[in-house]
């Protein structure tokens, strides 16, 4: 089989994995953090686990992207920045703003993500300097390129202001939850994820290739469910909890 043929093979498998881990995880939250819970076997400190599960998204990305011909071209490269500014923080910064790190996370969740983060940095890695559209230069100035960037932008400052809000939450030391207020809180109980799919939607509609698409399934899929956990889980926890804030999209849903 040629690499173009399993690409493509991949991408539909991927999908479809997509798809059954979705309907799983609306039955069963992913077990870390607040829906941490025994049965899933060895843990692990959240801050090791993010480390270790993000950094194939880091070095394995890195390294597929430079196997390919198109690696200095002018799109790619911006893909290449916007991805890095992305998962250089979630790697390598963000694990390390977290307060509270008791044992959060287990083996099971963090060698799942290892593998996610292998198939998904393959698919994004070769679809954007090989196997995927070779983009003119004037692809710079297509409506989907800009859009999709401007749009990446606005999800990386809505995750980015999301996430820090939780985290000050709580003061060094602290473990407990609360109700987190400000920003787009006002309205939904997940902006980080909102966040977070605005920015994979963005990369999808600026590279327009097969693995971007498949990132933004695979976000989704892991996103929206976990929204709705978290949101029945704050209005389960807290009974002066907003009642007009939504789980994910604000005022629908
Ligand atoms: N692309 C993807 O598929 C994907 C998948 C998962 C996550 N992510 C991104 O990774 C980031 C973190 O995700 P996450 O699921 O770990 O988020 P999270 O459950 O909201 O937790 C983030 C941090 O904030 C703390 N925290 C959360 N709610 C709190 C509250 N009400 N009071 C006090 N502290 C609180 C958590 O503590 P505890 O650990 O003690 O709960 C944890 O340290 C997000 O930006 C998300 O978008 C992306």
């Amino acid at each position: 089989m040629d690499e173009a043929r399993f690409y493509t093979w991949l991408f539909y498998a991927w999908i479809a994995l997509a798809a059954v881990t979705c309907v799983v995880l609306l039955f069963v939250p992913a077990p870390y953090g607040r829906f941490l819970r025994a049965g899933w076997g060895p843990r692990l400190g959240a801050r090791l686990s993010w480390v270790l599960q993000e950094s194939p998204a880091v070095f394995a990305f890195v390294a597929f992207y430079l196997l390919g011909e198109r690696r200095l071209e002018p799109v790619p490269l911006v893909a290449l920045g916007l991805w890095l500014a992305h998962y250089l923080h979630r790697t390598f910064i963000f694990p390390f703003r977290l307060r509270g790190d008791r044992k959060q996370a287990t083996w099971a969740t963090t060698l799942l993500a290892i593998a996610f983060n292998l198939g998904n940095a393959y698919l994004n890695g070769r679809a954007l300097t090989q196997l995927g559209p070779v983009y003119p230069l004037a692809w710079l100035w297509d409506p989907r390129f800009l859009g999709g960037v401007a749009l990446f932008v606005a999800g990386y400052a809505i995750n980015r202001h999301a996430d820090h809000v939780l985290i000050h939450l709580r003061s060094p030391g602290e473990t407990g939850y609360k109700i987190p207020r400000g920003g787009l809180y006002r309205w939904v109980s997940c902006p980080n994820y909102l966040g977070e799919l605005l920015e994979w939607g963005g990369f999808a509609l600026a590279f327009w290739n097969l693995g971007a698409l498949a990132f933004l399934v695979w976000t989704a899929a892991n996103l929206v469910p976990r929204a709705f956990a978290t949101h029945r889980w704050y209005r389960a926890q807290f009974p002066d909890y907003p009642p007009e804030r939504r789980a994910l999209l604000p005022f629908l849903a």
